[in-house]
C-alpha cells in the first residue's frame, strides 16, 4: 500500500549547527565539511551524503540517493557554532585534538579559525578531570539555561540561520540515575532554580535547545534527555531529541557481529573487549565515574541482540566484559580488542578475534553530521519526541518507555530507510518480495 507521506517543510536558508564541545570529534566534524565543500575529500561513513535509498520493486530500478529523496540541508548551507570550557579556536582545537593532517587544517584555517567557543556551562564534578576557563557563572542553573538562550537567539540572527540543531559531542559526564527531579518537567524546572546537583550541564543545554526550538541529539552516554523530564519537554515544544552515545567502533562491530552469529544459532560464553584510546576523552574516561556511563552504554547491546531469555541455551549467563585504557601515546588512534569464545553444532568450541585499528573521530564525525541533518529533517516534518529511528546512530539508543531498543545495525538501518520512505509516501520494504514469482 502506498502511503500519503507527511508534509516536509522545505530546507530553506541556513542551518546552524550548534555544538556542545568543540573536541576531536566536533572539529573533525567542521574541518571535514569544509574540505568537502571544496572538493578535497569524499564525505566517506555519511549515510545522508552517500547513501541510497531502494524505492519500489527490485525490477523498477529507482535508487537515488537520501540526499535526492528527502529535502536535506545541503552542506553548503550550513554554519557552525559551538560552546567549549576551553577559549581556543577550531583550528587550535584540531591541531591539539591531532586527528587530521596539518597539510589537511592549513587548506581550512580560516572557517576553523573563526570558529570560537562560546562559553560553557560546566560543573567540575560532571567531568573531573578537566579544568577549563571559558565558563559561565550564573545565580543558578535556570539563570545558565536562560543565558544558553540568549547565546542560542545572538547566533541564529547573527548568523542568519532559519533553522538550528544542537549535537552534544563534549565530554562524558559521570553516570546518574534518574531521580525524582527527572521525572516532570515542572520537578526538573523546580531542581534547577534550586541548583539541584543531579541537573547535569547536558540537561540545562538540551532545556535551552528545546526552549528556543532546536532540536537536540546526544553523542555520548550521559542520561541528558533520557529522562521523562526532557520527553514532556519535546511533546510541549514540537521538537524531536535522540540519543545516546555514537555508535562508532567497537560497538559498531558487535552489533555487526552478533546479529550473524544469533540468526545462524551459534552460542555465545563470554565477549571480552578491551581498548586503547590517549586522546582527551580516554582521559575523561579513564576516571571510574565517567567510564561508568560509558561501560552501561556500552555493556546494553549484546544483552538485547542475544536475548538470553529466549535462547537460554545459547546465551544465558555469558560473559561480557569491557575495558578502556587511557594510553596517551595512541591518542585518538584507538585500539580495540575483541575476545569472543563462542560454540557451534554439538556444543563444539570455537573462538573469534577482532583487532579494530579505528580512528575513532573519523568515525563518529559523519554520524555526527547525519544526525544534525536528520534532526533538522524530523524537526521540519513535525516529528516530536524520541526519534526511534536514529538508533542506527547509537550504542544506547533511546526508547519510549517500556520498549527494549533495538541494537541490530541492519534491523535499524531497514528502520531508518523505511521511516524516510514513509515521511514520502513510497511503499515500505518488507523484503517478502513474493510478487517476483507470481
Ligand atoms: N569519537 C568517538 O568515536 C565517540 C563515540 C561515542 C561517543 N563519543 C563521545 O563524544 C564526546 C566527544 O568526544 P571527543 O573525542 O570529541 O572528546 P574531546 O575530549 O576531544 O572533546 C570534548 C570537548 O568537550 C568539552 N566540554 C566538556 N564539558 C563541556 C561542557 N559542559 N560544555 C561545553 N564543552 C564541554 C571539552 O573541553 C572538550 O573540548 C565524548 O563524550 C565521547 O565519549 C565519541
Amino acid at each position: 500500500m502506498v502511503e500519503k507521506g507527511v508534509e516536509i517543510a522545505p530546507a530553506d536558508g541556513k542551518l546552524g549547527i550548534l555544538l556542545v564541545g568543540l573536541g576531536a570529534v566536533s572539529t573533525t566534524l567542521v574541518a571535514g565539511v569544509e574540505a568537502i565543500k571544496r572538493g578535497i575529500s569524499e564525505p566517506v561513513g555519511s549515510l545522508t551524503q552517500m547513501g541510497t535509498i531502494r524505492l519500489g520493486k527490485r525490477t523498477d530500478d529507482r535508487v537515488p540517493k537520501i540526499k535526492d529523496f528527502v529535502p536535506l540541508a545541503s552542506l553548503d548551507d550550513i554554519v557552525f557554532g559551538a560552546w567549549d570550557i576551553f577559549k581556543e579556536n577550531a583550528f587550535d582545537a584540531a591541531m591539539n585534538a591531532g586527528v587530521l593532517d596539518k597539510d589537511l587544517l592549513n587548506q581550512v584555517s580560516e572557517q576553523l579559525a573563526s570558529l570560537k567557543p562560546m562559553a560553557a556551562v560546566f560543573e567540575q564534578r560532571y567531568v573531573k578531570r578537566l579544568h577549563g576557563d571559558n565558563i559561565k557563572t550564573g545565580k543558578n542553573k535556570m539563570d545558565l539555561a536562560e543565558q544558553l538562550i540568549e547565546d542560542i537567539a545572538r547566533f541564529k540572527s547573527e548568523n542568519g540561520c532559519s533553522r538550528l540543531v544542537m549535537v552534544w559531542a563534549a565530554s562524558t559526564e559521570i553516570y546518574i540515575e534518574e531521580a525524582e527531579c527527572h521525572a516532570s518537567l515542572a520537578a526538573l524546572e523546580k531542581a534547577m532554580y534550586d541548583n539541584d546537583e543531579r541537573i547535569a550541564p547536558s540537561m540545562i543545554y538540551a532545556y535551552a535547545a528545546m526552549k528556543s526550538g532546536v532540536p537536540f541529539a546526544n553523542g555520548a552516554p550521559n542520561l541528558t534527555v533520557d529522562i521523562p523530564a526532557m520527553v514532556e519537554l519535546a511533546d510541549q515544544t514540537n521538537m524531536p531529541i535522540c540519543g545516546k552515545d555514537f555508535k562508532t567502533g567497537q560497538t559498531l562491530m558487535k552489533t555487526i557481529l552478533a546479529p550473524g552469529l544469533k540468526s545462524r544459532m551459534i552460542g555465545l560464553e563470554g565477549w571480552y573487549s578491551t581498548n586503547i584510546l590517549g586522546n582527551r576523552d580516554g582521559e575523561v574516561l579513564d576516571d571510574p565515574e565517567n567510564f561508568k556511563s560509558k561501560e552501561v552504554s556500552k555493556l546494553s547491546v549484546l544483552e538485547h541482540i542475544f536475548q538470553p531469555d529466549v535462547y537460554p541455551e545459547l546465551y544465558q549467563d555469558f560473559s561480557h566484559v569491557v575495558r578502556i585504557n587511557y594510553y596517551p601515546p595512541r591518542g585518538d588512534n584507538k585500539e580495540g580488542w575483541d575476545n569472543i569464545d563462542i560454540f557451534g553444532w554439538l556444543g563444539y568450541k570455537m573462538q573469534i578475534k577482532i583487532d579494530f585499528l579505528c580512528r575513532d573521530s573519523i568515525l563518529a564525525a559523519p554520524l555526527a553530521l547525519d544526525l544534525a541533518l536528520f534532526m533538522d529533517l524530523a524537526a521540519r516534518a513535525n516529528m516530536k519526541g524520541v526519534q526511534e529511528w536514529l538508533s542506527f546512530y547509537f550504542k544506547a539508543p533511546q526508547t519510549a518507555p517500556g520498549l527494549y531498543p533495538e541494537h541490530d545495525l541492519f534491523i535499524q538501518l531497514m528502520k531508518l530507510k523505511n521511516t524516510l520512505r514513509h515521511m514520502k509516501g513510497e511503499e515500505l520494504i518488507t523484503h517478502l518480495g513474493l510478487e517476483y514469482y507470481d
